[in-house]
């Protein structure tokens, strides 16, 4: 029986276009959804929209437009990313949807039978750019205005009636939970943050809202707006058919193995998230990772500073696979990590063109030229051809472990050397020499070189779809069913069919590019 595993993505406010950090916890998200399946998984992977509150009704009325209208134009967008990012989500979920209303009602409705909901009235600190309360000790003055430290948005003085959550009655419970569940929290150095903002004492937090209307009606109450938090971190179990929780989504895939988000998202998802669904009697998902911020050239990316680098050019110019590869060997997943189209070119040049793409091309048509475009199929492999293959078979367990830990840099960096160690041996065994005196051995090395290029794009597959299916369709393997076990076996290689035309996988980029 298939296991399940279930991977969201931050669902994304549409209130302008999509922007790097926005490609980057998706595409991380889709490489974990990808190995997964690989490792044969019954996935599920959501992504969508975040469209209520007091930002995206201000947004919209600063494009003349109704919410809702200006949501569907803008969340349409965020909808072709998904195809244009190459992600492989199988639901996209908008919290304008009637699924996710009753959902939202419900764990409402929850929350006040357990006797965790009061009405009083708020009056602090609000941001709406973050769509965040803040205490008197999170923000500060710049320039005579007040400004969250921790994400330099402006905030603004707030007073209304509001439903409270007593989050302050959970302190104890939540950080009970973080010490059974020590993976909850994930980088571990985000986790101590979490825990010790925890251990200073929760207050209750502000869960309605009634100075704008943009939202999901509080039940039986209807001035008031369900907090956009609450309404949004709903959505993962939206997209599962809760209420129902007989439904088959529901019981297959909750409790979610793991939400990627930014690390500015993660008191929500860590704190508020948990202590929610701790009220409302449900599980709780088992892991949350927080990856860093990107930063163009070392700094934030801003219009002022004029070094926004936008996913979409770049995938125009360079392409999805090269943009995918690139962030994730750049950027240490846990840790902030700068980007720059330089950097971008040079790993172009030297993982993508030089050295996988270039190893494909000179084997495939050494192969052509030479054994009738048919894959030789060997069986006296030397020392030097098996020393090769079982180093990366013996390394499986190793890498789907760092995956499995999200050490996706690690992971990407091993596989690299093995196809920087595929070169050298291609070069070193020289198949070319022994053609004529020993073609058993031409073969050997043939069949060598091909079996560990199989081997590398199956690695390969989640972070460079494009490229790799390319690769195992030409070797006739088909792709719908690849999986990791398939590195293990040395039978599917197939000498009957000719090869398949191979493009150039990855182009140089020179200087002026
Ligand atoms: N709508 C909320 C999430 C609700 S989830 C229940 C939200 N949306 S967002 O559109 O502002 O941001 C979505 C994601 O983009 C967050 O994970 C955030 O960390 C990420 N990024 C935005 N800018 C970023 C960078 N410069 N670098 C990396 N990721 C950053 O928050």
């Amino acid at each position: 029986m298939a296991k399940n595993f279930y991977i969201t993505t931050p669902i994304y406010y549409p209130s302008g276009k999509p922007h790097m950090g926005h490609a980057y916890s998706s595409i991380v998200a889709d490489i974990f959804a990808r190995f997964k399946r690989l490792e044969g998984f019954n996935v599920l992977f959501l992504t969508g929209t975040d469209e209520h509150g007091q930002k995206i009704q201000k947004e919209a009325k600063k494009n003349n437009k109704d919410p809702k209208i200006f949501c569907d134009e803008i969340s349409q967008t965020f909808r072709s990313l998904t195809r244009t990012l190459n992600l492989s989500n199988d639901d996209f979920i908008r919290t304008t949807e009637q699924r996710h209303y009753k959902s939202v009602i419900e764990i409402w409705n929850k929350l006040v039978s357990s006797g965790d909901i009061y009405l009083d009235k708020y009056s602090g600190w609000y941001s709406v750019s973050d769509e965040a309360f803040y205490d008197d000790d999170e923000i500060e003055d710049k320039n005579g205005k007040k400004i969250s430290k921790s994400s330099g948005s402006l905030v603004e003085w707030v007073e209304e009636e509001s439903y409270f959550f007593k989050l302050s009655a959970w302190s104890n419970k939540l950080l009970e939970f973080y010490k059974k569940n020590p993976n909850f929290i994930l980088p571990e150095s985000r986790k101590n943050e979490v825990v010790r903002f925890v251990e200073k004492g929760l207050k209750d937090l502000s869960i309605s809202r009634t100075s704008f209307t943009w939202g999901i009606p509080v039940p039986k109450n209807e001035k008031h707006v369900i907090y956009v938090w609450l309404d949004a971190l709903t959505n993962y179990i939206s997209a599962l058919n809760f209420p129902n929780t007989e439904d088959k989504k529901y019981k297959d895939f909750w409790p979610a193995d793991v939400h990627i988000i930014g690390k500015d998202i993660l008191r929500f998802h860590a704190v508020f998230w948990p202590a929610f669904l701790l009220a409302a009697k449900l599980p709780v998902p088992k892991k949350v990772f927080g990856h860093g911020w990107i930063l163009s050239d070392d700094k934030k990316m801003s219009k002022s500073l004029g070094n926004i680098l936008d996913p979409l050019e770049i995938i125009d110019k360079y392409g999805i696979d090269q943009l995918r590869y690139y962030l994730v060997k750049e950027v240490s997943l846990g840790n902030d990590g700068s980007i720059s189209l330089e950097n971008l070119k040079n790993c172009i040049n030297n993982d993508l063109a030089n050295n996988y793409g270039n190893l494909c091309q000179r084997v495939f048509s050494f192969v052509k030229k030479n054994c009738d475009n048919k894959i030789p199929i060997s069986s006296k492999l030397n020392n030097s051809d098996k020393k090769l293959l079982d180093n990366l078979k013996n390394s499986l367990p190793k890498l789907i472990s760092l995956m499995n830990n999200q050490e996706l840099n690690e992971y990407i960096k091993k596989v690299v050397g093995f196809s920087f160690d595929a070169n050298k041996y291609f070069n070193d065994s020289e198949p070319w020499a022994v053609k004529k005196k020993d073609p058993e051995r031409m073969n050997a090395i043939l069949f060598t070189i091909v079996e560990q290029i199989k081997n590398i794009s199956i690695l390969l597959n989640p972070i460079i779809p494009n490229a790799t299916n390319k690769v195992l369709n030409m070797i006739n393997i088909p792709v719908e069913n690849i999986r990791i076990d398939k590195i293990k076996d040395e039978n599917i290689l197939n000498n009957k069919k000719e090869l398949g035309n191979l493009e150039i996988l990855f182009n140089k980029i020179e200087d002026d590019n």
